[in-house]
């Protein structure tokens, strides 16, 4: 069930030069948080019609009430994100999306730029499953990367710069990892990113999921402003339909 709380901003830690990790106290219990899902989280201080701004569930501490959120410094909301102290609080409705189901045993989880924060959770709980999965990160350039010892603890990690700063030189669809065994793709990032992914996994006869992050407002499948159009010439409501489509439905 959605509810709206007051977190307390427990520490605001800078990642690199565009990423902060939020860790966040909950006042209730997060037992029915999911990975894959998101938070809308209310910035002060911003004066638009937009109030709230998505953000994916990074992790989760059930046993503590800790919530994780990774955020990139792109516009005036997540810029006054940047600069939250411990103590303050922060209105968040959650948990929000269906997420993603834990399926297949050999699966490979792609991440691109800030797209790669939900994959972590999902790489932990296929880790509990007793599943390591392979993931690849990429991003343009080493400055870009973030929490990848975190990441290498729970899945077999391997990293694409396009500039070669770390890793494979290339895109994410270049590393050698596309040619491991595998039998279901999960990709959150940049649009051409997943599309691309979602292109090759259908070539191969794979199912891939995807985590769409369209532009949204309510959250709640209230304002309609995240509707997209799936194969079908449907709207589907990306907030409450999804985040998480199966790519087959979308591309
Ligand atoms: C389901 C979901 C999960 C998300 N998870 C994360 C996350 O874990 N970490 C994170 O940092 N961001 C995440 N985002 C994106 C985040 O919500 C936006 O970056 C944020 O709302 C931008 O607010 P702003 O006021 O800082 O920027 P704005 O001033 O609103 O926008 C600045 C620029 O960014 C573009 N932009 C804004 N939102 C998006 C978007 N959703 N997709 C593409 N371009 C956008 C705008 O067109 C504009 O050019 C997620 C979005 C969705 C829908
Ligand atoms: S964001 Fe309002 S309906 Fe999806």
């Amino acid at each position: 069930m959605k509810k709206v709380e007051n977190f307390i901003v427990e520490d605001n830690k800078v990642l690199n030069p565009h990423c902060f990790l939020l860790k966040l106290k909950s006042p209730v219990s997060l037992e029915d948080v999911k990975q894959g899902q998101f938070v809308n989280v209310e910035v002060k201080g911003v004066q638009d019609r937009i109030l709230r701004r998505p953000i994916s569930i990074h992790d989760v501490d059930v046993e503590e009430g800790y919530l994780y959120l990774v955020v990139q410094k792109i516009g005036k909301a997540t810029k006054e994100l940047s600069g939250v102290k411990k103590g303050e609080t922060l209105s968040i409705v959650f948990p929000l999306g269906n997420g993603f189901e834990l399926k297949g045993e050999k699966p490979l989880l792609i991440g691109g730029g800030v797209g790669t924060a939900p994959l972590y959770l999902l790489a932990k709980q296929f880790h509990r499953k007793g599943i390591k999965s392979n993931m690849i990160i990429g991003a343009r350039t080493n400055e870009q990367l973030f929490l990848t010892n975190r990441y290498n603890a729970v899945c077999n990690l391997s990293i694409s710069t396009e500039d070669g700063s770390v890793g494979e030189k290339g895109l994410v669809t270049q590393n050698s990892l596309m040619n491991s065994d595998f039998d279901v793709i999960y990709t959150c990032g940049p649009t051409p990113m997943m599309k691309a992914v979602a292109m090759m996994a259908q070539q191969m006869g794979k199912t891939c999921y995807v985590s769409l992050e369209n532009r949204m407002a309510c959250g709640i499948g209230a304002c309609l402003c995240c509707v997209n159009e799936n194969k079908e010439g449907h709207n589907v409501c990306v907030c409450t339909d999804g985040p998480v489509f199966d790519s087959k439905e979308i591309w």
